[in-house]
């Protein structure tokens, strides 16, 4: 058994005495639903990333959903997205009743391939497909001016999965402003929290319009709207069987605060990477991951290189774990889970061979901004010593 000098957990929100204050506040004031803290957050958040709407949702999965029907994807219709990425990506399709096309990742990082995504837009499929789904996985954007050329030239949408991606900064403006529709999550492990949460941003006026009147069950008027305007509070009307994803108040309220601190997490984040970095640059066995084109450093995905090792990937996270580190695996790709196989008897991993690649090298291990540095010194020293231990 390994020696555990501490544990350091893969991930620990960083919440505070405001955080509280601010869902007291709110319980206290007696209004729990969507409503004015809702609507503040949604401002400052556009604000914050240069977008012209932004919508408070639930989830990141219900504000796809959300954003998915606004382009107009359903039976008959499909998306194109990658396989390395979280299930509700491509399930949010499917609850639509629509397809998924996938594209394969590129070769140098964990992002979708242009190419790939030109490849099924140009072939018999492409006449289905209404919206390119890019996700900026560990907080590393996509390569978007290409994948907006494509769309543009395609006729398609663009929707951004940003659930990793806050605040992602390029030389194209904040990931969830490039394509037409950004979704955002505030997950308990996520950039910023609210526990459950997260927002869709638009700039187009037509799917903000749909987007809101889908959020809260197809209805032409919010509860705070009917609450506190002077027509009749009773009097709406159902302009579709819509959703039930609307952020509640005392959520939205600690998401200001997240808000208001998410740059210093950033910050924080960013220096456990450098650190990272800068010690796994001298380990033969270890490559260091993308940071290109603006990156919120969500992830830390730590890529092993196999060909220096006499371990697979398995041992060595099992070896990380045994010294009391929290680790993750991010992600398994969605061509190995049964629904999806059963669904497309043809989705298989040798269609996508760099996707199955990166699986089976990348380990994701601690990062997140309230880390000390004998924290971050001993996630370096375990792999340190898993590294020499397995050495070939
Ligand atoms: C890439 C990606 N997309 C979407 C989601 C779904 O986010 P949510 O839990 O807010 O629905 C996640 C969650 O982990 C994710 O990692």
């Amino acid at each position: 058994m390994a020696d555990i000098k501490m544990t350091v957990p893969f991930f620990k929100a960083s919440l505070g005495k405001e955080e509280e204050d601010a869902a007291i506040r709110v319980l206290r004031s007696g209004w729990l639903t969507t409503g004015n803290e809702a609507h503040l957050f949604e401002k400052e958040f556009a604000e914050k990333i240069g977008a012209k709407h932004a919508l408070a949702v639930n989830s990141n999965t219900s504000g796809m959903i959300m954003a998915m029907e606004a382009c107009g994807v359903k039976q008959g219709k499909a998306v194109i997205t990658t396989p390395y990425t979280f299930v509700s990506t491509a399930a949010s399709a499917r609850h639509l009743n629509a397809d998924v096309y996938f594209a394969d990742i590129e070769k140098e990082t964990y992002s979708i391939d242009p190419d790939c995504i030109e490849k099924i837009l140009d072939s018999d499929k492409g006449k289905n497909v209404v919206a390119i789904v890019p996700v900026h996985i560990a907080g590393n954007v996509c390569n978007m001016k290409r994948i907006m050329e494509i769309a543009r030239k395609h006729n398609v949408y663009v929707i951004e999965d940003c659930a990793h991606s806050f605040p992602s900064k390029t030389d194209m403006g904040f990931a969830g402003t490039i394509g037409d529709v950004g979704v955002f999550s505030f997950y308990a492990t996520k950039t910023m929290t609210t526990g459950e949460g997260g927002m869709v941003t638009t700039d187009n006026e037509a799917l903000a319009k749909r987007m809101t009147q889908m959020r809260l069950h197809g209805m032409n008027r919010d509860a705070w709207d009917r609450y506190t305007s002077t027509k009749a509070s009773w009097e709406y009307d159902i302009i579709a069987p819509g959703f039930k994803s609307n952020l509640p108040d005392i959520l939205a309220a600690i998401g200001r605060i997240q808000l208001l601190k998410a740059d210093e997490f950033d910050a924080k984040r960013k220096s456990h990477v450098k650190k990272y970095n800068e010690e796994f640059s001298k380990l033969d066995f270890i490559k260091i991951p993308p940071t290109s084109r603006g990156d919120s450093c969500h992830l830390y995905l730590m890529r092993l290189d196999l060909a220096k090792l006499k371990c697979d990937r398995n041992t060595f996270a099992k070896e990380l774990q045994e010294r009391g580190l929290g680790v993750s695996m991010h992600f398994i790709p969605i061509f190995h889970f049964t629904y999806w196989k059963e669904l497309y008897p043809d989705f298989k991993a040798e269609e996508f061979p760099q996707a199955e690649q990166k699986y089976i090298e990348t380990i994701s291990i601690p990062l997140w901004p309230d880390m000390t540095d004998e924290m971050t010194d001993y996630v370096i020293e375990c792999v340190k010593t898993v590294g020499e231990k397995y050495h070939g």
